[in-house]
């Protein structure tokens, strides 16, 4: 893909921090193409196809039941599509179940938060750590070396984790005791255990008390810094086309448009598209409670 960057582009109104990045431009990760899913009788996706460079920040907007979770869900392998297909790196994802494509790179939050309320913070961490690369069952049962090695790995990266989420104080608290701005957080370091290529964000910010929402926008600009690619769904217009360097638009199961940040918000139709369905451009936050 080659549209250019916000900072090629123009600023979006509100004054974008970006810059882009001119050496990862090009390089295609993710690819959907005609990507059809249909509920019964309600065709949730209509031959939709998104592209996410690598290295950069995609972001996927459109009002409420528009596919966008749905279109993760068969990225992801959460759903089986009805027709199109997904590649990585040019290498097809057809077929795979969800766990196979996780540990091709591509790791996901959920719309609805997935922690495991029983465990601890750091508990939560460790179960997201892939288990030992290329060591199976009797292996692991009679704990090589080389096993006991790469557990201990995990529990570094875990305390690492803990830092960077800022969970570090609470690393021994149960997951269900936590505010639900910092679940959104422990979702986050989960997904980040594994040092995904691609990390699929279903509204990372709904929810989040707006005095976290920029600590939360700083760290995934770090994450993506550190060269994850995110593809971002947000209802929090000014946020995700703030950070984004390219965003679709998606209603009623289709794609309206794809452009840079300035674009989309120029764009009358996607105004439209939003207007009376969510306000434009604010920080609206639903039901922040931490
Ligand atoms: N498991 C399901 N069974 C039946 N219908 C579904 C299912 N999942 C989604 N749908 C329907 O598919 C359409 C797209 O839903 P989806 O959740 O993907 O939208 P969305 O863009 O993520 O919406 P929101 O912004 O509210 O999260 C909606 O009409 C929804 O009711
Ligand atoms: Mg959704």
């Amino acid at each position: 893909m080659s549209a250019p960057r916000p900072a090629e582009a123009g600023r979006p109104p509100w004054g974008s921090s970006k810059v882009a990045k001119p050496h990862l431009l090009e390089s295609c990760l993710l690819s959907a193409s005609g990507i059809s899913k249909s509920y019964g009788g309600v065709k949730a996706l209509d031959a939709v196809s998104i592209e996410v460079e690598a290295g950069s920040i995609t972001g996927l907007i459109g009002p409420n039941g528009s596919g966008k979770s749905t279109l993760f869900d068969c990225i992801c392998g959460f759903q089986r599509s009805d027709a199109g297909a997904v590649s990585l790196a040019g290498e097809s994802l057809q077929g795979l179940s969800a766990q196979a494509i996780a540990r091709k790179g591509v790791r996901r939050t959920f719309q609805q938060l997935r922690v495991f309320p029983a465990l601890s913070v750091r508990d939560n961490l460790l179960t997201s750590a892939q288990s030992a690369p290329g060591f199976g069952y009797v292996q692991e049962l009679l704990r090589l070396p080389s096993v006991r090695a790469h557990e201990r790995a995990m529990r570094e990266r875990a305390e690492a984790m803990l830092e960077e989420i800022r969970l570090t104080r609470l690393a021994q608290v149960l997951a269900g005791h936590l505010s639900y701005g910092q679940k959104k957080l422990l979702e986050l370091g989960m997904a980040l255990m594994t040092e995904p290529r691609l990390l699929l964000l279903d509204e990372p910010m709904a929810g989040v008390n707006p005095s976290l929402v920029e600590d939360l926008k700083v760290e995934l600009q770090r994450v993506n810094d550190r060269g994850t690619a995110l593809l971002i769904v947000e209802h929090n217009l000014k946020l995700v086309l703030d950070l984004s360097h390219q965003v679709y638009v998606l209603e009623q199961g289709r794609v309206l448009m794809k452009g840079t940040p300035r674009q989309v918000s120029d764009d009358e139709r996607v105004m439209q598209a939003y207007l009376g369905v969510r306000q434009t451009a604010g920080a609206e936050q639903d039901g922040a409670i931490d």
